[in-house]
């Protein structure tokens, strides 16, 4: 049986539910009550603790509850790899995804923000920037001008990059990481919380501290 609800999340940990509650919030601004249902492989069914909506079932039961015509999918997850995982993995359906900002965001004029971002509260994106699709700028986090964020690339809370900076596919940005202007992230890259990027950072390296530079892990002993 086919039930057709407006707004399908994927995922329902703590971030979807903050998806969930910007979505709310913009379209009650809009005047609208939207009605919202989740999806998660590791959750039971049931009502979330939010009051936000109820976990439906694990994602294969995503089509039963989908209308090409009437239903946006709402990207719930914000760690780059899970992100691309999940959106290849429903793109069988043919579904549009919903582009979430909160409405005490501040986006400035000329900002492009893609299919399936999520501008979280209190995040500013400046002028002249270019958001691509599966982007997430989280709680605070901050893109100035003439920035460009390439698809699914995720600003944790408070992170913040200055102006002409590109950060490439994929790439994830600590809580408070710090990106002076002009500067390249690569594709891939993390860039650790509380680090400070100096120089560009290569593709596919993991970097931590201020300066920062390229994490070295301890060789670990046997247990
Ligand atoms: C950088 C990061 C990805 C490294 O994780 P990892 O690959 O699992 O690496 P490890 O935890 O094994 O740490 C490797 C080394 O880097 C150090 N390190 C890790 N993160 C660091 C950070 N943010 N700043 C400084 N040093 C850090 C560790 O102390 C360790 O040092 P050691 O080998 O001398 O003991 C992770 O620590 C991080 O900062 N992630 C950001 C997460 C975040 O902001 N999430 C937001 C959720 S809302």
């Amino acid at each position: 049986m086919l039930v057709c609800v407006r707004y399908l999340v994927v995922g329902a940990g703590g971030h979807a539910e903050e998806v969930a509650w910007s979505l709310v919030e913009h379209e009650r601004a809009r005047g609208e009550s939207p009605e919202a249902v989740f999806f998660d492989d590791v959750r039971p069914p049931g009502p979330l603790s939010s009051g936000l909506g109820a976990i439906a079932g694990p994602l294969d039961a995503v089509a039963d509850y989908a209308d090409r015509r009437a239903t946006l999918l709402v990207l719930g997850v914000g760690l780059p790899r899970l992100k691309q995982r999940l959106v290849a993995r429903l793109a069988p359906l043919g579904l549009s995804w919903a582009t979430v900002v909160h409405p005490r965001a501040i986006v400035g004029p000329n900002v492009e923000i893609g299919p399936g971002s999520y501008v979280a509260a209190g995040a500013i994106v400046t002028v002249n920037v270019r958001l691509g699709a599966f982007v997430t700028v989280n709680l605070h986090a901050q893109v100035a001008h003439d920035g460009i964020v390439d698809a699914y690339a995720t600003l944790h809370p408070n992170a913040r990059v200055a102006g002409n900076v590109r950060v490439g596919e994929a790439a994830e940005l600590g809580t408070g990481a710090i990106v002076l202007p002009g500067l390249t992230v690569g594709a891939g890259t993390v860039l650790g919380a509380g680090a400070v990027a100096l120089e560009a950072l290569e593709d596919g390296v993991t970097y931590v501290g201020a300066p920062a530079r390229p994490v070295h892990r301890r060789a670990r002993r046997p247990a």
